[in-house]
């Protein structure tokens, strides 16, 4: 039905305090069942973790006593320009709420000149109109994957690791092997595989302390599961596993130095970046890649990773 033809309740909108995280994780776990659940804490987490030197603007919208949507737009590093979520609750979707929280949240954070952008479920086609009535065009698709650990079998991939070992390729961990001269060589290979990575909007360098805090030593770090595959002292091949707060673990940032490419030290990092989260007592493991990145996800399909819905990056400005 449109929103012209319903009326609907007062709606107020404010700016997002703490205890409203609750409501927040409660419209997402209801708009992505597919998802694990969203907690209060890791809306805290993502809240709390924009670029204090982009915009920022957190707003929800509140019907008849309740939280039915909010708006959030941020910087978030390494990416350029601001990312921009609006989220209604499914049962009052097409009352304007959306259009609302994106015009506010828009105004509030007027002249940064920077580009916007939004991520929508391929399959939600109401969502897509919703964004390309507000001028966002596909700039991106990507999916997530999990694989659940519990079937994995590091057995299967033995020759995988077999053919490093005979590549003289030997893995470690960060957490074994952290010295401040290591840090400098991985902070190299990082921003490589950063500057690699087959996105549309390549990813900003990152900087020393950024790369320390995301790598290291911010709260989802895991140098325990940072997997790097060293050739004597020098890394040359990485992937890394961190688990976000609620237990969500993620593998990302795999990549080879562009001089060891094409020998099979990505899916053999891999391997035993999953081979050391289920030794960790993890269960299951999250990925997300580009769609164009078709070397890394016949990399994950040969794993076992099951792809989760197509989402379409759009991008306004
Ligand atoms: C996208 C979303 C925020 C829209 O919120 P909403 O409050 O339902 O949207 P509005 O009522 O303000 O819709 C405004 C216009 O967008 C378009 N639109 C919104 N939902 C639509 C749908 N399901 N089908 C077709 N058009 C739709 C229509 O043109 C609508 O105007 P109309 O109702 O007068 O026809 C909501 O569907 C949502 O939370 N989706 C999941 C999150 C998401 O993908 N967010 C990114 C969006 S940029």
């Amino acid at each position: 039905m449109p929103s012209s033809a319903r009326p609907g309740g007062a709606i107020t909108l404010r700016e997002v305090g703490p205890s409203d995280h609750a409501s927040i994780a409660a419209i997402l776990t209801r708009s992505y069942p597919h998802e694990p659940t969203v907690t209060a804490e890791q809306i805290g987490w993502i809240i709390g973790r924009a670029d204090p030197q982009r915009p920022k603007v957190a707003l929800v919208a509140e019907a008849e006593g309740a939280i039915v949507g909010f708006g959030y737009l941020r910087g978030a590093p390494p990416l350029p320009g601001l990312l921009l979520n609006v989220e209604v609750d499914v049962s009052h979707r097409r009352r304007g709420i959306g259009t609302r929280l994106l015009e506010a949240v828009t105004t509030r954070a007027a002249d940064h000149g920077l580009s916007t952008m939004v991520s929508v479920v391929a399959a939600d086609t109401g969502s897509l109109a919703f964004a390309a009535r507000h001028g966002f065009v596909e700039r991106d698709r990507r999916s997530e994957s999990k694989i659940d650990l519990s079937t994995f079998d590091v057995n299967a991939f033995a020759d995988v690791l077999q053919r490093a070992a005979d590549r003289r390729i030997r893995f470690a961990v960060m957490a074994d092997i952290d010295t401040p001269e290591m840090r400098r060589r991985l902070f190299t290979l990082a921003n490589q595989v950063t500057g690699d990575m087959p996105s549309v909007d390549p990813m900003e360098p990152l900087t020393y302390d950024q790369f320390v805090a995301a790598w290291l030593e911010g709260p989802s770090a895991r140098r325990e599961l940072l997997v790097i595959g060293l050739e004597d002292d020098d890394p040359v091949a990485v992937s890394m596993v961190t688990v976000f707060p609620g237990g969500i673990a993620y593998n990302w940032m795999t990549g080879v130095m562009p001089s060891h490419r094409g020998r099979g030290l990505g899916l053999a990092a891999k391997v035993e970046a999953l081979r050391r989260a289920k030794a960790a007592g993890i269960d299951e493991v999250w990925t997300e890649n580009h769609n164009r990145n078709a070397p890394m996800l016949a990399i994950n399909a040969r794993l076992g990773y099951e792809p989760m819905p197509e989402v379409v990056q759009l991008v306004r400005g």
